[in-house]
């Protein structure tokens, strides 16, 4: 844990506040209609383009609970702030946003929401399974939390951080620069089985043990320290034919290699219980996942907590006495509308999912 940053801004906007009547009544509802587009868009402008951001803003405001004035709410994944900006307007003066990142530009970034948000802003720099495990510690409890999963744009877009397949720049992939293990020290160390099981179970890749065979024999003649040196052996060791059929040839290694150098899947599967454990009853638990590798575990734990008895179909009376302690909201994951696709295409494979706590019938409500 590196930092805590815990910044309390009361009343920043009831200062501002006046009454006002008639036409500058509407005046003043149109200048803040205004104003809130001009901030919504900002959010989009320039930086990063939260995905599924409406989305996401209905699933967290159900009929009761979730992000509202007064609440607590976790942002697991900060970034650059887009969702955060958007969920820390709806909280008030009186609300809390938790932002948690564990890369340091998110920090900066943090630093300059506080100036633009009337509810208190608390970062907490470190992996999101640790933070969570904190505040649970600290008896923190939330209206609402959420992951925005993956590397973002910035994260993308920074050339020198390696995380590109289409910049040459030093292999690194680490979203906090101070993780032991960076790609270069995977592609330079792991053993060609333990490459080829990486490849696949991160990536996906079919062309796994090709791609680890060519890695191996490559550095032994010397290091692969650049992404493009990495995509060059990717693309030697695919078969001509496959090498653009599903996207770039390098995409599925490079996604293995960053969930590995940052131990994404990990993470998540510890920081889904953490999450869910802190949200008071009615407060809701929402995940936008990249790839099936994240959804899937996204899917089974919402599906989990939203079943009831588990006992086995030919007991005539159930006997385990499990009540379901989620409520989903909506059956199926939520994709981007292709007016936003247009615009972002990085939205593409973006799925969200969300459920509501319930208290079970004789649980207590935290
Ligand atoms: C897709 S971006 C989030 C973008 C953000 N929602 C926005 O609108 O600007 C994902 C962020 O999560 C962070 N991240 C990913 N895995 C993390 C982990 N295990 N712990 C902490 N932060 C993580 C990354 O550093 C990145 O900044």
């Amino acid at each position: 844990m590196s930092t805590t940053l815990n910044i309390r801004r009361p009343f920043a906007r009831a200062r501002g506040a006046r009454r006002v009547s008639g036409e500058r009544a509407d005046i003043g509802e149109r200048r803040s209609a205004r104003d809130r587009a001009r901030r919504e868009s900002a959010a989009s402008d320039g930086r990063h383009t939260p995905v599924l951001a409406s989305e996401l803003l209905h699933a967290l405001a159900p009929a009761r609970g979730g992000a509202r004035p007064g609440s607590v709410a976790i942002d697991c994944t900060f970034g650059d702030g887009g969702h955060a900006r958007l969920v820390a307007e709806r909280l008030g003066t009186s609300g809390t946003l938790i932002a948690i990142d564990r890369d340091p530009h998110a920090e900066t970034r943090a630093r300059e929401l506080e100036s633009e948000v009337a509810c208190s802003v608390r970062f907490i720099r470190s992996g999101y399974a640790e933070a969570l495990a904190l505040l649970a510690e600290e008896g923190i409890e939330a209206d609402a939390a959420y992951f925005d999963l993956g590397m973002s744009s910035a994260q993308l877009d920074a050339r020198e951080r390696g995380f590109s397949y289409s910049y040459d720049a030093p292999l690194d992939m680490r979203m906090d620069p101070g993780l032991p293990l960076s790609a270069r020290d995977i592609v330079a160390e792991w053993d060609e089985r333990r490459l080829a099981h990486a490849l696949r179970e991160y990536g996906e890749e079919r062309h796994a043990s090709a791609i680890a065979r060519e890695i191996v024999r490559r550095r032994a003649r010397a290091p692969i320290a650049t992404t493009l040196e990495l995509v060059d052996a990717i693309a030697a060791a695919i078969p001509a034919p496959a090498r653009f059929a599903g996207g770039h040839p390098a995409k599925r290694s490079f996604q293995a290699l960053r969930i590995a150098v940052n131990d994404e899947l990990a993470q998540l599967d510890r920081a889904l219980p953490l999450a869910w454990s802190l949200l008071r009853r009615d407060g809701v638990l929402a995940a936008i996942s990249f790839h099936s590798l994240e959804d899937r575990r996204v899917k089974r734990f919402l599906a989990d907590r939203a079943r009831g008895c588990i006992c086995p179909p030919e007991l005539p009376v159930c006997a385990c006495g499990k009540e379901p302690e989620a409520e989903l909201l909506g059956r199926r994951a939520l994709a981007p509308t292709t007016d936003e696709v247009e615009r972002n295409p990085r939205a593409a494979s973006a799925r969200l999912r969300a459920a509501q706590k319930l208290v079970p019938a004789g649980g207590a409500a935290r």
